[in-house]
């Protein structure tokens, strides 16, 4: 039996990421024990090898062939771990291993080329104006339901063709999809399961209606229709990209924009060099996924006997990538690395291919490219508009140990005139 390593930080505990992501935590065990055994109650998989430092993670991400993503799956499953619903997330491109992955992803990152993203600019921008339109007068609003959850919401949508009638329910499954080890969202795993179904629905009416109707150069007709060196996606691949979308693509740059904000209105002095000079707007987006990172943990099951970091893991054993310790690294960031400071980029121009923020190797972030571009333009019409931001009390935070969510964060402002 593998043993327990001696500093023991209850990691799955989604409480122990609560109230700030445990940053200290990490720093004693990147310096102590930086692949170590770790403690997790069996809802979460168990006991697992935490790992905390960026040469490992990078080792573990770049050999999916000893590191699945598809055995437990590479996060945790909303639907719980019955054999039925952990069949259905196999199939999204996530949770694969080569070779189906590689025959995957092809099909998916013909679709998402940056010129696909970037071909919604002129919308995206106006839709910006158009949430920061309705809030500026009032000088208060909650900005999480009223600013960061509408965006991704949009995009995806429009990314989706889907129908505006339909987003309002899309967005609440999202939330149940989300929400599952919150006490306050009361979301049971079979709720779970049923927001994942519903969203199957959505997507198959979607590709139905598509094929009625299709429009050529889209994304979504790439992904329908796409053949990439012979292979394709069937309807039903095409409606488990649905739910990689759900997690992956609108909780997670909510969460950026969010905590975004409140680490703007926490370093004023920050926020005023944004509004001096708007320019540092992309270095200020880079540093707030490096600092505050919207995946707290992925995690990959070892498929043999194998060493990292000199530690023994066995075949079966669970690993989690760390998001946030491996991106607060003073040996890569400096020793100012628990600083957040958006003037990074000045000293560490490739601070973009630095962080872990979108992950690494194999399963690198498809959307990396829509999540910066969104990230960027929300701050844009943000930061001259909103001015003099301050908290109206704690932000409301979810309860996850894998997205460091804000459920509500009410805040005040100069009304605009
Ligand atoms: C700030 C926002 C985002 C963050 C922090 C983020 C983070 C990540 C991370 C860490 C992974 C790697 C998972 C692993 O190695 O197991 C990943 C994969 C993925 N992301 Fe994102 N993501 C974001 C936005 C998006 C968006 C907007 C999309 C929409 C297209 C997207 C689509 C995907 C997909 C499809 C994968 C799976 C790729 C694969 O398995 O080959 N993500 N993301």
């Amino acid at each position: 039996m593998t043993e327990k390593c001696p500093f023991q930080f209850d990691l799955m505990n989604p409480m122990t990421h609560n109230e700030k992501l445990p940053f200290e935590a990490f720093a004693t065990l990147r310096r102590e024990c930086p692949v170590s055994y770790q403690s997790g109650a069996p809802e979460y998989g168990g006991d697992f090898w935490a790992i905390t430092r960026r040469e490992d993670l990078d080792f573990v991400s770049k050999h999916p062939d000893k590191f699945s993503s598809s055995v437990n799956l590479a996060h945790p499953s909303p639907g719980g771990d019955d054999p039925e619903s952990m069949e259905i997330m196999r199939q999204l491109i996530i949770n694969m291993d080569p070779p189906d992955h590689i025959k995957y992803r092809r099909v998916v990152s013909n679709a998402f080329t940056p010129k696909a993203v970037d071909a919604l600019t002129l919308i995206m921008r106006e839709f910006a104006k158009s949430i920061i339109d309705k809030v500026a007068a009032r000088g208060e609003c909650e900005f999480v339901s009223d600013v960061s959850a509408e965006m991704p919401l949009f995009v995806i949508c429009a990314l989706m063709e889907m129908p505006a009638e339909k987003r309002q329910t899309f967005a609440s499954l999202v939330d149940t999809m989300i929400g599952m080890d919150d006490p306050e969202l009361d979301v049971s795993a079979e709720d779970g399961q049923l927001a994942a179904a519903e969203i199957f629905g959505i997507a198959m009416e979607l590709a139905a209606s598509h094929k009625e109707n299709p429009q050529g150069g889209t994304i979504i007709d790439a992904l329908l229709n796409g053949v990439v060196e012979g292979e394709t996606l069937d309807e039903f691949q095409f409606c488990t990209f649905f739910l990689i979308l759900i997690a992956g693509a609108v909780e997670t740059t909510r969460t950026a924009t969010s905590q975004g904000m409140r680490l703007l209105i926490e370093h004023p002095e920050q926020h005023q060099m944004l509004i001096d000079n708007p320019a540092l707007i992309p270095d200020a987006v880079e540093e707030i996924l490096r600092f505050y990172p919207p995946f707290i943990h992925m995690q990959r099951t070892a498929t043999e006997d194998i060493s990292v970091g000199g530690m023994d893991i066995k075949k079966g054993d669970m690993v989690k990538l760390f998001y946030p310790s491996v991106n607060h690294e003073a040996e890569v960031f400096g020793d100012d690395a628990d600083v957040f400071d958006i003037t990074r980029t000045q000293r560490m121009a490739d601070l973009k291919n630095q962080h872990r923020t979108f992950g690494v190797g194999q399963h690198f972030c498809i959307g990396s490219h829509l999540a910066r571009k969104e990230l960027c333009i929300m701050f844009e019409e943000i930061v001259p508009r909103l001015r003099n931001p301050k908290l109206a009390g704690a932000p409301h935070n979810l309860v996850s140990n894998f997205i460091p969510g804000i459920k509500h964060m009410k805040i005040t402002f100069d009304p605009e005139l």
